[in-house]
Order: C-alpha cells, then sequence, then structure tokens
C-alpha cells in the first residue's frame, strides 16, 4: 500500500514525525509538502492530496492541519474523496470498517504524535467491510 501524507503549517511538525516514524518501518511516505513551518494556505494541500488520490498515485493520503477541520472540509470537496478526521480508536476502525475513507485527518496542534499514530495503525489494520457499507458509499457522490 502506497501513503502519501501532506500539512499546512498547523501541521508540519507532527507530518515530519510521522514521516521519521514509518521511515524506521521502512515505509517511505509520499511527502506532498508543506516543507517548512512558514505559513501556508490547508486548502492548497488538500487539493493536492485529493488529486494525488484521485489519480491512484497512493492508496491512502494523511492529512493535517492545525485542528484537522479546515484540511478535512477542503478535501471532502473533491467528489470521490473520504477524508476522515480521527479522534479515538473506535473511530479509527469504523473509518475505515464502515466508510472505507481514503484519507485521514488529524490536528497537529490538538493531537499527540503517540495517539496519532496508534489511530494510523488501527485504521491499518483494519479492513472495509462493504455490503450495506458500500452501498451508502455509492450514494455519496450521487448528489
Ligand atoms: C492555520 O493557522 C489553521 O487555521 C489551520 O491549520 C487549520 O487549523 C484550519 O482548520
Amino acid at each position: 500500500m502506497k501513503i502519501a501524507i501532506a500539512s499546512d503549517h498547523g501541521g508540519f511538525e507532527l507530518k515530519e514525525k510521522i514521516i521519521a516514524y514509518f521511515k524506521t518501518k521502512n515505509i517511505p511516505l509520499d511527502d506532498l509538502g508543506t516543507h517548512s513551518a512558514d505559513s501556508v494556505d490547508y486548502p492548497d494541500y488538500a487539493h493536492k492530496m485529493a488529486h494525488y488520490i484521485l489519480n491512484k498515485k497512493a492508496d491512502l493520503g494523511i492529512l493535517i492541519c492545525g485542528t484537522g477541520v479546515g484540511i478535512s472540509i477542503a478535501a471532502n470537496r473533491h467528489k470521490g474523496i473520504r477524508a476522515a478526521l480521527l479522534y479515538n480508536k473506535f473511530v479509527a476502525e469504523m473509518a475505515k470498517k464502515h466508510n472505507n475513507a481514503n484519507i485521514i485527518v488529524f490536528g497537529g496542534r490538538t493531537m499527540r504524535f503517540e495517539e496519532v499514530v496508534s489511530y494510523i495503525e488501527t485504521f491499518l489494520n483494519t479492513s472495509f467491510e462493504g455490503g450495506r457499507h458500500q452501498t451508502r458509499l455509492d450514494k455519496l457522490d450521487k448528489e
């Protein structure tokens, strides 16, 4: 599975920590920026990631802004994107099991690195249930 990651300045520090963590596991992440703590606009990184996922350059995206809210809103404007803000283990599990999220989102100013890593691991170790949940996903882009 190929994973890409992007953030604005509010998520930059957490993004760097996540990249370093995956490096220790020999899992390279595609880093779509930002590349410093200088102020940038989160929609630019959400749109970049959405296109990356929709063009099948990665199977899963990780997005981070200060709270995770703005970058979720921006990513979810793209048809076919299911960006989920993971804020506890149960949500991390359900976001895969029921929602089959293709982007997972975190808040760089609201969440600790250790909890974020545990949510990523939970998400990656869970499978989509399909069935009635696929029927619901099919309805997402129909309006
Ligand atoms: C940037 O200051 C901040 O607004 C952004 O990172 C994010 O939290 C927006 O939702």
